[in-house]
C-alpha cells in the first residue's frame, strides 16, 4: 500500500493530481506532437498517414468528424480549421448519434475519428459503420496500439503522452495540433492556401509551445479569481468562431470535476436564451480575444454588465477594452485566430482546476466518471 503511494507521488512529479501535471505538460506535448511532423523553415509537414493517402483526402466530398466528449469538442475546433484554412466541408457528429442515425455515407467520404484512449465504444462503432459503407476512416488517438488505431485505416497519433487525469488536458490540445497539422497539409496541397499564408501559419504553430508556457504563468491570478467565484451554483462559458467549442469544453471541464452547472454558448446565441439567466449571481466567461469577432464579443460583453453579470475575459495580452468592463480578466499571449484553442483553453482548464481543488472534490477521479468509457 505505502508503496503504490509513494509510487504514485512519483508519477505525479512533484504535482498534486495528475490533472494539474498533464495541464502544465502542454507545452512539451505540443512539442512533441509536432516533432518531426512540423519543418517550419523548410516550410513541410511530414505525416506519414496523410502522405500515403493523400488522394483519398484531396478527393473528398467531406469529411465527417466522429468522437465523444472533450474529442468530440476538438472535432469542432477542427471543423473551424479545415473548413477556413483547407476549404473542406466538415460535418462533426457525437459517434453515438452517428452509430444509431443510418447515416448518409460513401466511399467519397473520409472519416477522422478521435479519441484520447482508442477504446471509445461508441466511436468504434461509428468506425466500424463508416468503414462498412466504404468511407475511408483516419484515427486520431493518443493510446498507442489502442482498438481505434487498430480499426482504422491509418491515423496520426497525438504523441502527449499517458493522460491519468480523467478531465482530459493536454489529450484535446494535442488532438487539436494534429488536426491543425493535417488541414495544413491538405491547405498546401489543394491550394487553397497561399505559400506564405502556410508559412506563417507554421511558423506560428512552432511558436504555440512558449506562449502556452507563458499561458501558464496567470496561474497564481487564476487561482484567486478561482477563490471569488467557488461558490457559485452556475456559470456560462460564450465564445465565438474558433472559440465557441473552447467555451464548451471550458464548460465540460467545470461540471466533470467540480460538480457546478456550467453551460457553454456560441456568444450571439445568448439573446436567445441563457440571458434570462444572467444576474448578479452568475460568472460569465467570456472568450474575447482580438480577431474573431471581437467587437461583437465586446458588445455581448456590455450586455452581460447591464444585466450586472459577473465577467471574466479571456482576453489577448494588453488589452484595455474589456479589461474597463470586466470583473476580471486573464491574459493570453497574441497568436493566429486559427491557433487561438490552443491558448484560450489553458485558463479554462487551471479555472476548473482551483475551483475543484477548493470544494475538495476528487479532480483527477471524479464521481461517476471513467477515463475511458468501453461500454455504450
Ligand atoms: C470519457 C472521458 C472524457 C473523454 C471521453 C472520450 O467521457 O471521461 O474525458 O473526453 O470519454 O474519450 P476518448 O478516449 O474517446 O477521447
Amino acid at each position: 500500500q505505502e508503496l503504490q503511494m509513494n509510487l504514485e507521488q512519483i508519477e505525479k512529479g512533484g504535482y498534486p493530481h495528475f490533472m494539474l501535471k498533464e495541464i502544465f505538460e502542454q507545452p512539451s506535448a505540443i512539442k512533441d506532437t509536432y516533432r518531426g511532423r512540423l519543418l517550419a523553415k523548410e516550410g513541410i509537414i511530414r505525416m506519414a498517414g496523410i502522405d500515403d493517402n493523400i488522394e483519398r483526402f484531396l478527393n473528398a466530398k467531406r469529411i465527417i468528424i466522429v468522437a465523444c466528449g472533450t474529442s468530440w469538442h476538438a472535432g469542432l475546433v477542427a471543423e473551424y480549421i479545415f473548413e477556413d484554412l483547407a476549404r473542406i466541408p466538415v460535418e462533426v457528429e457525437y459517434a453515438s448519434e452517428f452509430r444509431y442515425r443510418n447515416p448518409i455515407i460513401s466511399d467519397k467520404d473520409v472519416v477522422i475519428a478521435i479519441s484520447q484512449s482508442g477504446e471509445t465504444a461508441d466511436t468504434l462503432a461509428a468506425i466500424k459503420l463508416a468503414k462498412s459503407r466504404g468511407a475511408f476512416v483516419f484515427g486520431v488517438c493518443n493510446v498507442v496500439g489502442s482498438s481505434i488505431a487498430r480499426e482504422t485505416h491509418a491515423g496520426a497519433y497525438t504523441h502527449a503522452g499517458p493522460e491519468i487525469g480523467v478531465a482530459s488536458t493536454k489529450a484535446f490540445t494535442t488532438q487539436i495540433t494534429v488536426l491543425t497539422l493535417i488541414a495544413l497539409k491538405l491547405a498546401k496541397n489543394n491550394g487553397s492556401m497561399s505559400n506564405s499564408d502556410f508559412h506563417h501559419h507554421l511558423q506560428e504553430l512552432e511558436l504555440i509551445p512558449e506562449k502556452v508556457e507563458k499561458a501558464l504563468q496567470s496561474d497564481p491570478h487564476i487561482q484567486a479569481v478561482a477563490e471569488i467565484y467557488k461558490n457559485a451554483k452556475n456559470c456560462l462559458y460564450l465564445g465565438r468562431g474558433y472559440n465557441f467549442p473552447v467555451a464548451l469544453e471550458g464548460a465540460l471541464k467545470l461540471k466533470e470535476i467540480s460538480y457546478i452547472h456550467a453551460e457553454g454558448y456560441p456568444a450571439a446565441e445568448m439573446k436567445h436564451g441563457p440571458i434570462a439567466l444572467i444576474d448578479e449571481q452568475m460568472p460569465v466567461i467570456v472568450i474575447a480575444t482580438k480577431k474573431g469577432h471581437y467587437e461583437k464579443v465586446v458588445s455581448n460583453i456590455e450586455e452581460i454588465k447591464a444585466r450586472k453579470g459577473k465577467i471574466i475575459g479571456i482576453v489577448t495580452e494588453g488589452d484595455t477594452n474589456v479589461k474597463q468592463l470586466a470583473d476580471h480578466v486573464i491574459e493570453v499571449p497574441e497568436t493566429l485566430e486559427s491557433l487561438s484553442p490552443l491558448l484560450t483553453t489553458i485558463p479554462l482548464q487551471l479555472l476548473s482546476y482551483h475551483i475543484a481543488v477548493m470544494l475538495g472534490r476528487n479532480v483527477d477521479q471524479p464521481r461517476n466518471l471513467a477515463k475511458s468509457v468501453t461500454v455504450e
